[in-house]
C-alpha cells in the first residue's frame, strides 16, 4: 500500500543552483511527511506548506521578472498544488490523516514530471540569462537517467 518515499536522486539536478537548492528541500520535506507517524503530520505538513509557498513564489517571481514565455501554465500548476496543500492542511487540522497521506503520495508522484517538464525549462532559461549558456549538469549516475528516456525501436 505504501509507496516509495521520495528521495533525492542525481537525475533531479537541473543545473541552476537556486532551483536545485529548492528542489532538494522539497524532496526532503515530502519524504518527511511520507515517513512521519500520525502524531507528527501536522508539523511536517506545515513545514512542507511553508516551503511550497516560498519555492513557488520564488520560481513565479523569476518567470515574471524575466518574462519567461511559457510562465502561465507553470504558475497555474504551482497555484493548484499550493491550494491542495492548504486544503489538506485544513482537513488534517480536523483529524483527517488519510487525505494527508494521499497528498504526500501525490506530491511524490507529481514532482519528477513537474521538474522535468516545467522547472527544467525555467532552469535553462535562467542559466542562459545569467551565464549566457545552457546549464552544464554533472551526474554521477547517467544510466539511471537514461532509463527515464522513452524507448524507441522494436
Ligand atoms: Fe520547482
Ligand atoms: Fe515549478
Amino acid at each position: 500500500m505504501e509507496s516509495a518515499r521520495l528521495a533525492w536522486h542525481d537525475s533531479f539536478v537541473l543545473g541552476f543552483g537556486p532551483v536545485d537548492a529548492l528542489h532538494r528541500e522539497f524532496v526532503e520535506l515530502v519524504g518527511a511527511v511520507q515517513a512521519a507517524p500520525d502524531h507528527e503530520l501536522v508539523d511536517r505538513l506545515a513545514a512542507l506548506a511553508a516551503h511550497c509557498e516560498q519555492h513557488f513564489e520564488e520560481e513565479n517571481r523569476w518567470m515574471i521578472e524575466t518574462e519567461f514565455p511559457p510562465r502561465d501554465c507553470h504558475i497555474d500548476e504551482h497555484n493548484a498544488v499550493l491550494q491542495s496543500v492548504r486544503d489538506v492542511q485544513a482537513l488534517l487540522a480536523q483529524g483527517d490523516v488519510d487525505n494527508c497521506r494521499r497528498l504526500a503520495e501525490a506530491l511524490a508522484g507529481w514532482f519528477p514530471g513537474h521538474a522535468d517538464h516545467l522547472d527544467s525549462a525555467l532552469a535553462h532559461w535562467m542559466c542562459k540569462r545569467r551565464f549566457g549558456g545552457k546549464p552544464v549538469v554533472f551526474r554521477r549516475d547517467p544510466v539511471a537517467r537514461q532509463s527515464d528516456e522513452p524507448v524507441t525501436g522494436a
